[in-house]
């Protein structure tokens, strides 16, 4: 049954997991690792994924959606090409996060959770990115963008955003 589950998972995402299990004294301490390995391969981690995963971290499911949950870069719902992660701590939010957050929302049709209707984005608020003395700031994919101003949205590109 447990085996079953598993199967669902590629080989690859398996054998990456279990180098990162290799890495740490127990099965389960590569949760956060193993989540963010089958994220990185679907773009999120769907129901059924994370029972998988927790079968080969030998942990139960309930154990490893708190975890998934408590860790908010992990989307526990299909998101868009790319994800937005708005820093809405305090550094950026003295230095005019909320402009920022409301000019992205206005410029792309979408509030926190959402994805634009083509697919290519979804916004997400995010703690402290470790960026504080170049606030405001935001990921967008794998990029930090700082010193947000409104230069900075014309790279989300609205013309091909279906609004
Ligand atoms: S408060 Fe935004 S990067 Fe630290």
């Amino acid at each position: 049954m447990m085996s079953d589950l598993i199967a669902t998972l590629s080989p690859e995402e398996v054998s990456e997991i279990e180098h990162e299990i290799g890495l740490v004294p127990r099965r389960d301490g590569a949760a956060i690792d193993a989540l963010l390995i089958v994220q990185k391969h679907r773009g999120w981690v769907s129901d059924e994924s994370l029972k998988a995963i927790a079968g080969l971290l030998e942990m139960s499911a309930e154990e490893l959606e708190g975890i998934a949950t408590f860790y908010n870069l992990v989307f526990r719902k299909p998101v868009g090409d790319k994800v937005i992660l708005l820093c809405d701590s305090v550094s950026c939010w003295l230095r005019g996060y909320e402009d920022v957050k409301a000019r992205i929302s206005k410029h792309l049709g979408i509030e926190y959770g959402e994805t634009t209707a083509d697919g290519r984005y979804t916004l997400l608020p995010v703690p402290c990115l470790g960026a504080c003395d170049r606030a405001p700031v935001m990921m967008v994919g794998d990029e930090l963008h700082t010193h947000l101003d409104e230069s900075d949205l014309e790279m989300l590109d609205a013309k091909e955003v279906a609004l």
